[in-house]
């Protein structure tokens, strides 16, 4: 198969690389001249565990490649996926089609013989409808079948969850196309992966349904994490005790300081600006983006009455700042929140994190960064654990609290034992638990 990826950002190049990865041959398209020459360099823009390796192993082996120019690109391909952003839209929080039409009408300009054009990013419902409509109404000499594929990678994990897919969605019901789709996954399937193929509306309604589900999930158990606070329960037993009933999973219910990311806060606002659009408001989604919204400042707060209710001109140290580990990426990250809520009450902010300093410095305001955890706590009155990265499991603990003014850990994602923090003399402030005080 000959497969060209519209977009070389972060699903573009994961999807682009593992295809190659089964033996298509893929070219990865990009508008930007930087993003392009770094990546014949050889060079990933992104932090991906595993993305390094298989994109230079498949360039090593003729299968992947990657073009400024979408015309020449496109011009004999069997499928080309559309995996340009879909950023929300300033002032309405709509998605924003433009790149995806922009993408839609260079490639009909350029196909030759029969195409498939598929869209990965995550579109709106009907947005396939749409490209059809553009296609048939300026291009109606060309023969080009419009599908919908929508991706459920996870950022630090996506390489995996591209190669064991629990599913694999596809929105068509043109035969041709099918088969095409088939021969794409054909390595997929034969390792069991199902494929699910049904309309293109309800596989791209699937997308949304699927991530405002799982963000719903995670709220519900924020939610009974703050209860548990009140009630004296343990909210990680609670999750494990539910999570034991099949019907529910024991999955996505890690009570933390509030789900971000690029895809999530954005979906789901989407998807409750669609159904409001259609006069079928999503109530419980329009609920659970107000919560999790809430939930952030909410977190300064607990960190701020850590530190007895008041850090005006004290010094705190946070550990993690991109939105979940194993990426760089800061895009909706709850320390974005959690920092502006301590230097509104005045605190002196000190951050380290193992990937996102870079990103953060765009984002985040005036706090100072450190290389290690150990650089950023000499006379802080708390450490807050934002962001659970591997290693901050095994801290020196002895070392941490020797450097610290005070010894409080406010453990965001409840990644300390309660009784090892009080051993080691600290104040322990988790998530839906028992705080235990040194
Ligand atoms: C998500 C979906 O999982 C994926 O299927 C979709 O394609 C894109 O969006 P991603 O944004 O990479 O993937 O991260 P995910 O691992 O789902 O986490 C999202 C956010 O929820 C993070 O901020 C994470 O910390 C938070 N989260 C997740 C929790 O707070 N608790 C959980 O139990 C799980």
């Amino acid at each position: 198969m000959r497969v060209v990826m519209i977009g070389s950002g972060y699903v573009g190049l994961v999807s682009g690389a593992c295809l190659a990865d089964f033996g298509h041959r893929v070219i990865c398209v990009d508008k930007s001249p930087d993003k392009i020459d770094a990546l014949e360099r050889g060079e990933v823009p992104i932090f991906e565990p595993g993305l390094e390796q298989i994109i230079a192993q498949n360039t090593t082996a003729g299968r992947l490649g990657f073009s400024l120019d979408l015309p020449r690109a496109v011009a004999d391909a069997d499928v080309v996926f559309i995996a340009v952003g879909t950023p929300s839209r300033r002032g309405d929080g709509h998605a924003d089609l433009s790149y995806v039409y922009a993408a839609a009408r260079e490639i009909a300009a350029a196909v030759t013989g029969f195409t498939v054009v598929v869209t990965k990013s995550t579109v709106p419902v009907g947005t396939g409808d749409e490209i059809e409509r553009i296609f048939r109404d300026e291009f109606p000499e060309k023969d080009i079948v419009v599908v919908s594929n929508p991706e459920f990678l996870r950022e630090g994990a996506a390489i995996t969850d591209f190669k064991r897919p629990d599913r694999i969605v596809i929105g068509t019901d043109d035969e041709r196309a099918i088969d095409i789709m088939r021969e794409v996954y054909r390595p997929l399937y034969l390792n069991e992966a199902p494929l699910y193929f049904c309309e293109r509306r309800t596989s791209e309604l699937i997308k949304y349904a699927a991530n405002a589900f799982l963000a719903m999930k995670i709220t519900f158990i924020n939610e009974i994490a703050d209860l548990c606070e009140q009630l004296g329960a343990d909210v990680q037993k609670v999750a494990k005790g539910i999570g034991m009933d099949k019907r529910i999973g024991d999955k996505f219910l890690h009570a933390g300081p509030g789900y971000g990311g690029s895809c999530f806060p954005k979906d789901t606002l989407a998807l409750v600006k669609t159904a409001q659009d259609h006069n079928s408001p999503l109530r419980l989604i329009e609920t659970t983006v107000a919560i999790n919204d809430n939930r952030k400042r909410a977190m300064g707060r607990k960190v701020i009455a850590a530190c007895g209710g008041a850090v005006r001109g004290k010094k705190v140290a946070l550990l993690g700042l991109t939105f979940k580990p194993n990426t760089d990426d800061m895009r909706d990250a709850p320390s974005i929140t959690i920092v502006q809520a301590l230097l509104d009450a005045g605190a002196d902010v000190h951050v380290f994190d193992p990937e996102g300093m870079e990103a953060a410095k765009s984002v985040l305001g005036p706090v100072t960064y450190g290389d290690s955890p150990y650089a950023i706590v000499d006379g802080a009155e708390a450490v807050v654990v934002v962001t659970e990265w591997e290693e901050f499991r095994a801290l020196d603990f002895r070392e941490l609290k020797a450097r610290m003014a005070k010894p409080v850990i406010v453990d965001l994602r409840n990644i300390y034992k309660p009784e090892e923090m009080v051993k080691y003399g600290f104040s322990h402030f988790p998530i839906g638990k028992r705080i235990t005080k040194a």
